[in-house]
């Protein structure tokens, strides 16, 4: 088991969960239509749907609630979020949103025409709906080993610099109006991208004239693996590293549910002057006054200390500690995992765990209804129904992997609810024929891992 720090911090308050009978899960998935974002949040033990929202707020940031300025214009807690964001990214401009999602709406409102390129590494779900919604396309290019559940390499979230440049040489400014990096790569696993990876695709994107712009949601636990993991940067300070990260890029979209260790909010970050008057005006409409943005003054109060929070170095080394034992105990227990762990989640790889089941039979989001059923836990599948989507013959396509993301909050769980879930997990592995394949019987078109609905085969 590594050797990590216990928590720095003691616990002051808390909220009680409670495990429901059997039977009761039982009854629940079937009336959730076998999708566990349907499910009561009561009615689940230990909640690892997400890392969004959902961490535990400090004394510090309880009491920066009670600060709260709730002026509709030019309220306080605006200008220390402002400063805040700006001294850590450098950005000229901060926007604040709501949530990452409407800073991705805004941004690339302003950016996107039909028919757009938008290269990333992997953009996360509502990323990619956002490009979609534009008519543009998501252009996924991780490197070959962040496909791969079993292949080791420090930082598995980089980009194909080759395969960037191919697609820059192909299509240039005309038809890719900006590109993006995912920091931790949420969906491939939350692996961390290198300094030199963001450095490099800077250049890139700068020599065709396209600005770059960082999908910043995870940007310390980012800055933390480079310290640890890069060569040249473990005497380095975290805030340091973060900084020179932002200074590659034109500007970011950030969901400050994550590492803002706020329940809501987010910022879009801009150096360019027009865009962010362009972005002014959308806002207006959708989110707010420019010094709100859909938010409360309390919460961007909440979020400017949970940022500075979130940058401390003995915070992050027991975060990804936790992660990683976390990992160690279900490889313990011969559960097929991507390794090595990333920042903020365990994935669980579904198609070697139950090979049995076929990807039009979806493995991951199978085993997601085993998890709740046996256990109560709840993990969110990122496979074949959230990326899954038809070709212009009507065939399944299929993205490269079948993971179930084990979320972990911050500051929420102790080392006692994972050895508890890595529990659940050995049992549904000695009974495999307990998850069962599903059918599909109703699907969004966008987004449909919301609110699709299943029958168990
Ligand atoms: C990488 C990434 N980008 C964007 C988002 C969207 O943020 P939000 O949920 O605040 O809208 C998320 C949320 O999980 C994410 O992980």
């Amino acid at each position: 088991m590594p050797d990590f720090p216990a928590e720095p911090y003691r616990i002051k308050a808390i909220e009680p969960i409670k495990l429901i009978a059997k039977d009761e899960r039982e009854k629940k998935i079937a009336e959730a239509k076998f999708n566990v974002f349907k499910l009561r949040a009561e009615d689940v033990y230990i909640d690892l749907l997400t890392d969004s929202g959902t961490s535990a707020m400090s004394d510090n940031q309880w009491a920066g609630i009670l600060t709260g300025d709730e002026s509709y214009a030019g309220c306080r807690n605006y200008f220390n979020f402002e400063k805040t964001i700006r001294s850590i990214t450098g950005f000229k401009h901060i926007i604040p949103v709501h949530q990452g999602r409407a800073a991705e709406h805004l941004l690339f409102s302003n950016l996107i025409k039909p028919g757009d390129l938008i290269p990333s590494n992997t953009h996360f779900d509502t990323t990619r709906a956002n490009i979609e919604y534009l008519k543009g396309e998501g252009v996924d290019l991780v490197i070959e080993e962040g496909k791969d559940p079993a292949r080791d390499h420090p930082f598995k979230g980089n980009i194909d610099l080759g395969k960037l440049e191919d697609l820059l040489k192909k299509h240039g400014k005309e038809r890719i109006p900006f590109g993006m990096l995912t920091v931790t790569n949420n969906s491939g696993g939350g692996q961390p991208v290198s300094l030199e990876n963001i450095k490099k695709t800077s250049k890139l994107f700068r020599s065709y004239g396209i600005p770059f712009f960082l999908d910043a949601c995870r940007y310390a636990e980012n800055s933390y693996f480079i310290k640890v993991r890069e060569k040249g940067q473990s005497q380095r300070s975290i805030r340091e590293i973060a900084r020179e990260t932002f200074s590659y890029a034109d500007g970011c979209t950030m969901s400050a549910k994550k590492d803002g260790l706020a329940n809501i909010g987010g910022f879009i970050g801009i150096n360019d002057d027009k865009l962010h008057q362009a972005v002014t005006n959308t806002m207006i409409l959708f989110e707010g006054f420019r010094t709100y943005g859909g938010l409360a003054g309390r919460d961007l109060e909440a979020i400017a200390r949970g940022l500075d929070e979130a940058l401390d170095e003995a915070y992050l080394a027991h975060r990804i500690g936790q992660v990683e034992t976390f990992g160690q105990l279900l490889k313990g227990a011969g559960i097929p995992i991507v390794e090595p762990t990333g920042g903020h989640a365990v994935f669980v790889d579904a198609a070697s765990f139950i090979p049995e089941i076929p990807r039009d039979r979806f493995p991951a989001w199978a085993l997601t209804v085993a998890l709740y059923r046996e256990g109560g836990i709840r993990g969110v599948e990122i496979g074949g129904v959230m990326f899954g989507r038809k070709d212009e013959q009507g065939r399944d396509v299929f993205p490269p992997m079948e993971l179930v993301r084990l979320a972990i909050p911050r500051r929420v769980y102790t080392e006692s609810h994972f050895r508890y879930a890595a529990g659940v997990l050995a049992r549904i592995a000695d009974n495999k024929k307990s998850v069962r394949g599903l059918e599909l019987t109703y699907t969004s078109k966008l987004l449909r891992h919301f609110t699709a609905e299943f029958r168990e085969l």
